[in-house]
């Protein structure tokens, strides 16, 4: 099987595919102004793991890049071409939504649900000019059972979630209010408790707990035969500085670990030529031929 994610094809998508066309027009005209050497720059560091420092062009071509990435796979899992997607702790990123909406075409259908109003309001803004039935609910994901149907999406995607997740677990029991607080400048702090937990019991306490709940009710909501896709990248230019460098290279392996003890029915599929380190699939239902 190919491998996934040729740098030639994402580079079509991003400048004149269907993620170019579902991009908005002001992101698209950003792309367009790109030079040659600004996009292959941004491609190239997007697509690599641990990602290549910033560039000035990086969110802009990054984002792009991921919802390119996004689209791949549900076409790898063939997946309907109406699909309905759900994105725990979404924040303001769309990578995920422009994913399904060039997918779909804009017939889809995508929740979140999303603890931070800061992001969320943003995540609007930026999703405004989308076809898609988008549904946001503020609640934590753990209760994610409690606002939809079972088996009512084709796939679950925790898109750089894991960090987030961990990190809200850490610190609202230290009285911080992950709905109101501005996350930006508090995120140092959210991964400095992070840290503090891991060095102290693995986060068994605290953060396994919740990502498996997230987990479950992510394994609920998917349809058998339906999938759980997990990324997380980060960046080289934060190798030598305060954040927990390791950790943060491992929490992918971390969540497959925890999966992998628990009694989830979920089954991991390869990824062809991705980075077992940084991506991770899951198929909802025991071996294939079960559900
Ligand atoms: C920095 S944002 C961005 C997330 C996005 N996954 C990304 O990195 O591209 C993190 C978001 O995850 C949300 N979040 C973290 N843990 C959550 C949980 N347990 N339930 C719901 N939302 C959560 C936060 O409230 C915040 O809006």
């Amino acid at each position: 099987m190919p491998a996934l994610w040729d740098p030639a094809e994402i580079r079509r998508q991003i400048t004149s595919g269907s993620i170019f066309q579902n991009l908005g027009p002001q992101r698209s005209a950003e792309i367009a102004a790109l030079s040659d050497e600004e996009l292959d720059a941004g491609l190239t560091a997007a697509l690599s793991r641990p990602q290549l420092p910033h560039l000035p062009s990086g969110a802009l071509v990054r984002r792009a890049v991921y919802s390119a990435q996004y689209a791949e796979l549900f076409t790898h899992f063939d997946l309907p071409s109406a699909l309905a997607v759900y994105e725990p702790g979404a924040g303001a990123s769309d990578s995920v939504t422009v994913a399904v909406e060039a997918h779909s075409q804009g017939r889809g259908r995508y929740a979140t649900v999303n603890l931070n109003r800061t992001l969320r309001a943003q995540f609007q803004s930026k999703t405004a000019c989308l076809q898609l039935d988008i549904d946001i609910v503020e609640d934590r994901a753990e209760h994610s059972q409690t606002h939809f149907p079972p088996n009512s999406f084709d796939a679950a995607c925790f898109h750089h979630a894991v960090n987030d997740i961990l990190q809200t677990a850490v610190s609202e029991p230290r009285g911080m209010d992950t709905t109101t607080v501005d996350w930006w400048p508090n995120e140092r702090q959210m991964i400095e408790w992070l840290a503090e937990d891991f060095a102290a019991d693995g986060l068994d306490s605290r953060g396994r707990p919740e990502l498996l709940q997230v987990v479950s009710g992510a394994v609920d909501l998917v349809r058998p035969g339906g999938y759980l896709i997990f990324d997380h990248w980060t960046s080289l230019s934060a190798r030598d500085g305060w954040l927990p460098w390791d950790l943060f290279c491992d929490l992918i392996p971390m969540a497959r670990r925890w999966i992998a003890t628990s009694d989830l029915p979920l089954t991991e599929v390869e990824l062809p030529g991705a980075d077992p380190r940084w991506w991770m699939a899951l198929r909802v239902g025991n071996p294939i031929g079960d559900s």
